[in-house]
Parts: C-alpha cells; structure tokens; sequence
C-alpha cells in the first residue's frame, strides 16, 4: 500500500473513532477499510447495554463496504489512542477473511504503525 492511502486509511479510521459509541468500556477504537476497487468504508465500535450486542469498528466498516456494493477487502487499518497496538479480534478477523483472500491489516495508535497480513492473525479462518 503506498504512503498516501494508508495515510488516507488512518484519517478516516481517527475519525470513525471519533464517533465511536463506547460508554461502558471507554474504549474507542476506528477502523477503515480500503476495497478493491479503492474505496474507503469507516467504522467504530457501537456498545450496547447489553454488553453482548457490542459491535467492533471492523465489522461496521466491513459491512458498510458490503452494503456499498463491494466484496473485495485489500487492506484494514485499525486505529486505538493506546500505547499497545489493538489488533482485530477473533470474530473481526472471521468477518475480514469472508470478503478478502490476504489483505494487510495495519494497526495504528497515531505514533507507531505495525502491518501484519490476515492470514498472519487467522492462519485457518472457517470457510464453507
Ligand atoms: N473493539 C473494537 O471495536 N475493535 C477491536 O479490534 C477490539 C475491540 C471494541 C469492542 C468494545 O466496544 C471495546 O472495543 C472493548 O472491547
């Protein structure tokens, strides 16, 4: 990925954190999604009051790409304002790897930046 569009990636990812809705745990977390076909789809965690019914910002962003009509993920930065990076979790990777083959998944925290690739972090996702 070149310089420009990660940069692009991690600004649309800050400013999905920005709306995250994180009331019970505080933690506000951003991700964008760059398409095949150079898209760029946002999201941030939505929490519930039902703690269960929490959705993290990777799967927003995924299934906003998905409604807007494009199947192909080729790359996801996730955006946390922590010290440790935060990588997706297990269910966000699951969700990731439906619509991508091996996409980048860059971690970002506005200091430091670490790209790993899917099949790193999910070496045997389910597929049917
Ligand atoms: N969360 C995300 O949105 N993405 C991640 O990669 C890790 C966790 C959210 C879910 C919940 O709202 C909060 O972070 C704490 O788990």
């Amino acid at each position: 990925m070149t310089k420009s569009i990660q940069a692009s990636l991690l600004r649309a990812a800050r400013a999905a954190e920005d709306r995250a809705y994180a009331p019970y745990s505080q933690f506000k977390v951003g991700a964008a999604i760059l398409t095949s076909s150079g898209r760029i789809f946002s999201g941030c965690n939505i929490e519930n009051g039902s703690y269960g019914l929490t959705v993290c910002a990777e799967r927003v962003a995924v299934f906003k790409a998905v409604l807007g009509g494009e199947r192909k993920v080729k790359a996801v930065l996730v955006y946390a304002g922590t010290v440790k990076l935060t990588p997706p979790c297990g269910a966000c990777l699951q969700v990731i790897s439906e619509f991508s083959e091996n996409p980048e998944i860059v971690l970002s925290n506005g200091r430091s930046t670490k790209t790993y690739r899917l099949r790193e972090l999910l070496p045997l996702g389910f597929r049917f």
